[in-house]
């Protein structure tokens, strides 16, 4: 049952000397609000807490730890509890929205499997085999695969011109992977971290999974504000701050390379490990992005996240992680908890692929056909008579919409999924849980016709609600 949960992480944190005796703990509503649950919840945890002895209320004021007490510990589990019930309460908001069919899946951030070179790829998966006759019956090991590694590292090393080596990065099954793998490295109950307003909608049900209170950072087109990064570095103390600073999911923004220069003296000052997600990098319209920010670390606050997943070949889910041996360390034991290495056939098939003329061919080619997408999606939207508001993208794969006032996305949302139309709406990208009149356009998985029918379609439905 959740409020258990609540009360382990409380009780964790007692533990662990974050409390003291007499402390004052959170109040309900903070609590409720950095955990993300209901505050029912964490109100039946805190009456736990008393009932065992654990802590004691203070009329008008709230709840403190309680001495050490011989009150029997009335918390047992309950031996006939249901497996369902038992079962630690997870979320995925985004496979939720991306389990339901449509016709015109504006909430898929994914490449349409038509702009991909399937052809070629089937043809290169027989070559593999044939080079690696044995590659069906061997592991990799838990680091990944070291001839990718090496093509991975040289890649970075020959577009940076930065120092690194082989055993300064790992191989993960995408970024979401890598996400999930640094949360249970990094995050105890109840540790701060920052995350970008808004941010990847599946990193913050993975962050609120290990418990941790979620700290927004605004993001802007013209970046973050420093100092109130540099504040809420020396506040909180986060564990981390989680960000996807090129291209970002779900806005496009990209954070400047002046801020890029100054975050990295932020982190090492503060000691907070910067994580940069990268997905997007390679998936530039005009100009190229400026260099990631891991590029600028000398101290090793910066693990950076390389996935090649999104546009490179989604089908193989692979993404290089980056970073000093501090982190990669006790990343390659997690990964090795986890599932002991990616596939070796899918690094394979994956390395020589990436190595491949064909493959700079295919990223040019899908470049400008991404780029075409997302004009007509704004060509679209600038045709309809409603006045939502949007920046334009230089890159990436989703057009981030502010809605009138008198659309609620959620009626929107509602009413769209039952005309076959599907977006995100940007209250699941919010760490606070607002963002209700922001919506999430991906310009990337259905092709041209499909764009201007569906953008139709849905400014139709817009105009309705906004004529009710
Ligand atoms: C910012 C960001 N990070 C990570 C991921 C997951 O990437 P992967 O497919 O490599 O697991 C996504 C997917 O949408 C994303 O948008």
């Amino acid at each position: 049952m959740l409020f258990k949960q609540v009360y382990d992480h409380i009780m964790t944190r007692i533990e662990r000397g974050d409390w003291n005796v007499h402390d004052k703990l959170p109040s309900i509503r903070l609590l409720a609000l950095e955990l993300g649950i209901n505050r029912l919840t964490v109100f039946k945890a805190y009456q736990l807490l008393k009932q065992n002895g654990k802590a004691y209320v203070k009329e008008k004021s709230g709840y403190y730890v309680s001495p050490e007490n011989s009150l029997p510990n009335l918390y047992e589990r309950d031996v006939n509890e249901s497996i369902e019930s038992s079962a630690v309460h997870l979320n995925s908001k985004l496979s939720d929205i991306h389990r339901v069919t449509a016709a015109y899946q504006f909430s898929q951030a994914l490449i349409d499997p038509n702009l991909l070179p399937n052809l070629f790829l089937s043809e290169y998966v027989k070559k593999v085999f044939d080079i690696y006759p044995k590659l069906m019956g061997t592991y990799s090991t838990p680091q990944g695969d070291e001839e990718l590694r090496d093509v991975l590292c040289q890649y970075i090393i020959r577009h940076y011109r930065v120092h690194l080596n082989t055993s300064e990065e790992l191989i993960t099954t995408g970024a979401q992977q890598a996400i999930d793998l640094l949360s249970r490295i990094f995050i105890r109950p109840m540790d701060a971290i920052l995350v970008e307003r808004p941010t990847y909608s599946a990193a913050i049900d993975v962050f609120r999974g290990q418990g941790a209170r979620l700290i927004p950072v605004d993001f802007s087109p013209e970046g973050y504000d420093l100092d109130m990064v540099e504040l809420l570095m020396k506040q909180h103390r986060p564990r981390f701050f989680y960000m996807n600073p090129t291209f970002h999911n779900p806005t496009g923004y990209t954070l400047p390379i002046t801020q890029r220069k100054q975050l990295v003296e932020l982190a090492e000052r503060y000691r907070c490990l910067l994580i940069e997600d990268d997905a997007f990098h390679d998936m530039y319209f005009d100009e190229r992005p400026p260099q990631p920010l891991f590029t600028y670390d000398t101290e090793g606050w910066v693990v950076y996240l390389r996935s090649f997943s999104k546009y490179v070949a989604p089908g193989l889910r692979i993404c290089a992680v980056f970073g000093r041996k501090s982190v990669i360390e006790p990343l390659i034991t997690a990964k090795s908890l986890a599932d002991n290495g990616t596939p070796l056939v899918t690094q394979k098939i994956f390395v020589h692929y990436f190595q491949s003329e064909r493959m700079q061919q295919h990223l040019e080619k899908l470049r400008i056909a991404l780029q075409i997408r997302r004009d007509i999606m704004e060509e679209e939207l600038a045709l309809a008579p409603i006045d939502w508001k949007w920046i334009t993208p230089k890159g990436g794969l989703n057009i981030w919409l502010q809605l009138p006032d008198t659309v609620p996305a959620r009626t929107l949302l509602n009413e769209s999924f039952r005309q076959s139309i599907s977006f995100v709406p940007g209250q699941i990208c919010d760490p606070l849980d607002e963002m209700q009149s922001w919506i999430r356009l991906s310009y990337s998985f259905v092709n041209e016709e499909q764009i201007r029918a569906g953008v139709q379609q849905l400014a139709e439905i817009a105009q309705r609600i906004k004529e009710r």
